[in-house]
């Protein structure tokens, strides 16, 4: 009954009201009664269980909750030249598990978001094909399909922070990568529909937006594992991943994973575009710039706790949370250090561990509430081991921007606070 806490007696809900306000009713957690309303907090009947709720479909196309309006895409203003040709960051710090909402995916655009009617949508195959082909969007979803998840990672993640420790938090410093499940289209069925011509060796990809992106793919890749996508996480694509279709590069630089897709050409040879030969390449320390480093490394970050993602209690059980992934297959393990390097524990993996797919891992310890140097360090099925920053500069000097795979540091201050450090 809703008038049941009456004026003449006062109820437990008054009585706690009263504690509070003398500071002596401590429940549960500290500082938990600070936030929200304390009328709402148990053992009272919280407001929401009183009135009926919005009814089936008000919420046609279903939202998160409004008290979660913080977890969003962002960018960094001074690596905003303009709009059209930025990026936004994964809130890796503010997600669990290995799948990335639609909505937060990172995006990164050469000339803005091409806005295509399906309608129109067509993709041309041709070169070194017997039969040259138009395909419709209908056309593609007549093919066998198959369902993948797959991170998929900038070449230019981690970029800003070759020379030091700069942006203070995981979204910044790594959340140009996603991993979505992809429903699509195995590229070699529709080069099998044209038919290779026997000097076939690379393909060209090229999207239909106005910077009209391209990248020379070799054909043996567009034969093993690469499809072109036109779902991901069920849905049809969204518009700034590509929709209605993309190419998906299995644990290669998201360079390469053309969207809006509009043109396939077969080659002998690569043709060497400016998304290859002036961007995406690296310089090394001797003045050449090394080429075509199509695969992703394996990498990992601890997303929480990370700068945006403090400690909020002051010791005790603390659970330490990241993700892990490699371009050559399957995350094997992922060490943790808490002392900045010197001894490593192993951490839990938890959740499917997919090839070239982020993995999810955890370490819970028990924090004496002392200031952390956290690490973490992902070792792949193939047996490489994650390098530390030092050792990548050693091999590639200072240069570089893309392929930054190095290890991490979060400094957590005895107050919680975390901060985005380098060990010597
Ligand atoms: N494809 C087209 N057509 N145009 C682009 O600007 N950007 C590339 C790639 N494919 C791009 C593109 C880059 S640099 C990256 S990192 C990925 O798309 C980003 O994919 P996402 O926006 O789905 O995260
Ligand atoms: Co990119």
């Amino acid at each position: 009954m809703a008038g049941g806490q009456g004026q003449g007696h006062p109820s437990r809900r008054m009585f706690l009201r009263a504690g509070l306000s003398t500071g002596t009713a401590i429940i549960g957690a500290g500082g938990a009664w600070a936030a929200g309303d304390p009328a709402n907090q148990p053992p009272n009947v919280p407001d929401w269980s009183r009135y009926l709720g919005d009814g089936v479909a008000v919420r046609a196309y279903g939202k998160p909750s409004k008290h979660e309006a913080h977890v969003v895409r962002r960018d960094v203003e001074w690596l905003t030249a303009s709009r059209e040709s930025s990026v936004s960051f994964t809130p890796l710090h503010e997600l669990d598990g290995i799948i990335t909402p639609n909505g937060l995916c990172f995006e990164r655009h050469h000339a803005g978001i091409a806005e295509i009617d399906p309608a129109d949508y067509r993709l041309i195959l041709h070169g070194l094909v017997d039969k040259p082909l138009i395909f419709t969007l209908d056309d593609l979803k007549r093919f066998p399909r198959v369902n993948r998840a797959y991170f998929c990672e900038c070449a230019a993640n981690s970029g800003m922070e070759w020379r030091g420790a700069q942006l203070n938090g995981c979204q910044y410093t790594h959340g140009m990568v996603h991993c979505v499940m992809y429903t699509g289209v195995p590229l070699k069925l529709l080069l099998q529909e044209a038919g290779l011509k026997a000097n076939a060796k690379w393909l060209l990809l090229e999207g239909a937006d106005a910077a009209a992106m391209t990248r020379s793919l070799p054909l043996q890749k567009a034969l093993d594992d690469a499809l072109v996508a036109y779902r991901m996480n069920g849905e049809m694509l969204r518009p700034e991943n590509g929709y209605p279709a993309r190419i998906v590069l299995p644990g290669w630089e998201a360079n390469m994973w053309v969207k809006w897709l509009r043109r396939i050409e077969v080659g002998d040879e690569p043709w060497h575009h400016r998304e290859e030969t002036s961007k995406y390449t690296d310089l090394l320390a001797n003045g050449k710039a090394r080429r075509f480093t199509f695969v992703m490394d394996a990498k990992s970050v601890i997303t929480s706790p990370s700068p945006q993602a403090p400690l909020n209690h002051k010791k005790g059980f603390t659970v330490l949370s990241g993700l892990a992934w490699s371009g050559r297959g399957k995350i094997q393990r992922v060490d943790v250090s808490l002392d900045g390097g010197r001894n490593w524990r192993t951490a839990r993996l938890d959740g499917p561990v997919w090839d070239k797919a982020l993995t999810r891992f955890y370490y819970e310890f028990d924090w004496d509430g002392r200031e952390l140097l956290l690490q973490s360090r992902a070792m792949d099925e193939t047996g490489y081991v994650q390098p530390t920053k030092a050792e990548l500069r050693k091999v590639r000097g200072v240069n570089s921007i893309y392929h930054n795979n190095g290890i991490q540091t979060w400094h957590v201050k005895a107050n919680g606070e975390v901060e985005n450090v380098e060990v010597a």
